[in-house]
């Protein structure tokens, strides 16, 4: 295999907006999202009373979801396309257009965030600041969940819309300590048909940290 390029969030961007309506039709639904995942981004994120941001939100199905759940939840995402869509199909959440490695600190600290499979597209040496970035905005013992695409080694590959990465799960899981949080669940799910193997991260917040 040649070398994999790594990308800019302008390309990572420009890569969705131009296959957004394909993206929106294809995986845009909470049909696509596996029911145990569901059942894990609700447990951590579902009952949190305080602001929940879905980072890298796409179509914003799982912020539509979390709202249903009760959650006040607001979608972010680089692509215009996406938040537009969100807007339209989910009129009683906030999106907004903007980047999970370059966010204001919000007014109220965040009681848990979402990052499903919006990290993956960082190069290893972006992952830390954004993880660092997002324990920040999060309150102490804010709840973090993070979905992603597993492997035995650290690795990019061409994924459908542009490069992204392959993590070990106890990788992320370092990376995530390095950046103040405790790990508090861990779920994984091999190869299923054309479905990468899979897994998610839960995490806190650690009440002091640099
Ligand atoms: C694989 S899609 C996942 C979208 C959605 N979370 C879902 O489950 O369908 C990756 C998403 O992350 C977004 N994304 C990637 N890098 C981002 C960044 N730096 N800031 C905000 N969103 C980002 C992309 O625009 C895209 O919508």
């Amino acid at each position: 295999m040649g070398r994999v390029r790594p990308v800019s969030s302008l390309e990572v961007q420009q890569a969705y907006s131009s296959l957004a309506q394909r993206y929106i039709d294809l995986l845009g639904s909470l049909d696509t999202v596996h029911p145990d995942d569901l059942q894990l981004i609700e447990r951590h994120l579902g009952h949190l009373s305080g602001p929940v941001l879905d980072l890298g939100c796409g179509p914003g199905h799982l912020s539509g979801f979390l709202h249903s759940s009760g959650c006040r939840v607001t979608g972010i995402d680089l692509v215009p396309e996406f938040i537009a869509h969100a807007r339209r199909t989910y009129p009683d959440v906030p999106f907004e257009v903007g980047s999970l490695t370059d966010l204001a600190r919000p007014e109220e600290p965040v009681s848990g965030v979402l990052t499903w499979y919006s990290l993956i597209h960082l190069r290893p040496g972006q992952l830390d600041g954004a993880l660092i970035g997002i324990r920040r905005l999060l309150a102490p013992g804010g709840a973090l969940v993070v979905g992603f695409f597993e492997g035995p080694v650290r690795e990019p590959f061409e994924h459908r819309v542009t490069t992204a990465y392959r993590w070990p799960v106890d990788e992320l899981a370092d990376r995530l300590a390095s950046a103040g949080f405790v790990e508090v669940e861990r779920s994984q799910r091999p190869q299923e048909g054309e479905r990468r193997p899979h897994a998610v991260l839960a995490a806190r917040a650690l009440r002091r940290h640099r």
